[in-house]
């Protein structure tokens, strides 16, 4: 013992965790949970009649099977198709699990390599607006240590918004457009997933737009009035993923939503494939 009293000893931790949350993330700790329970919702400021969106998800970042080169193709896509705005539906990392033999599937290994690693990647794209949401590889570091590697990765870079765990809407000009990943698998027919997703929802909570990630499946589908697209993967073919028999879409999207006063007018998700 040091000689301070239990109560000395509470203070000081309770003033070295005030430093480091904020008190809705104390609130939350002390109902027993990390994660926010709510779904977050920004807006992104845009008043056109048609808007372009750059569509990636499952960047695996840190995975010998992704290939950043394959992130920077999509952004030069973006480039030349003039997108708006950018948004990602989770696994931007590749994270480290308890499986054995995962850390030999990684370049880099760990939270702070990760991070790192995605921090250099994501510098290069510094123009456009980037949405994020993080997915169940990234709170791979929430459960083990309660590292919130997506919204670090964001902090400070003015064009990187951390919009939620798991899921996050973002507000459009009207229509809401949301984020989602989920930690359920990939269902026998590709589209039941998302669709039971969509009958899921609660009068009035629908969005206009949903763009999923998490299966590495790319398709589009309406479903109850929602235009829904599965993102597909940066990450290629894994060998985890080919052991479950589960097939990869590597390709990012390109999405143009026509907006007028009933919501969406029109609709044209763009996928572009990479066929290795
Ligand atoms: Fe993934």
């Amino acid at each position: 013992m040091n000689g301070e009293s239990e109560p000395a000893i509470e203070d000081n931790i309770f003033r070295q965790l005030k430093e480091k949350f904020s008190d809705a993330e104390l609130r939350r700790m002390a109902n027993g949970s990390m994660i926010r329970p709510e779904v977050d919702t920004v807006k992104h400021d845009f008043d056109g009649d048609e808007i372009c969106i750059g569509l990636v998800s499952d960047t695996h970042l840190g995975s010998k099977y992704t290939d950043p080169d394959m992130l920077f193709q999509a952004f030069d896509v973006f480039t030349d198709e003039g997108v708006d705005m950018i948004a990602h539906c989770g696994d931007v990392h590749e994270g480290l699990s308890h499986r054995p033999g995962h850390m030999y599937e990684c370049t880099h290994l760990g939270y702070s390599e990760q991070l790192e690693h995605s921090r250099e990647v994501f510098g290069q794209w510094i123009d456009t607006d980037i949405y994020m949401i993080d997915g169940n590889h990234d709170r791979w570091y929430i459960k083990s240590n309660g590292a919130l590697i997506v919204e670090e990765l964001c902090k400070g870079q003015d064009n990187l918004n951390f919009i939620g765990h798991d899921e996050g809407d973002i507000l459009i000009n009207g229509i809401t457009i949301k984020l989602w990943h989920g930690e359920d698998g990939s269902s026998y027919a590709y589209s039941y997933r998302v669709q039971k997703l969509v009958e899921a929802f609660t009068g009035g909570e629908k969005p206009n737009v949903l763009l999923c990630g998490h299966t590495h499946k790319a398709f589009e589908m309406f479903c109850r009035h929602v235009h829904c697209v599965s993102a597909g993967a940066i990450q290629r073919q894994s060998k985890w993923m080919r052991s479950k028999k589960h097939e990869s879409h590597t390709g990012f999207y390109v999405v143009r939503i026509g907006i007028n006063e009933t919501g969406v007018s029109w609709f044209e998700p763009r996928f572009y494939p990479f066929y290795r």
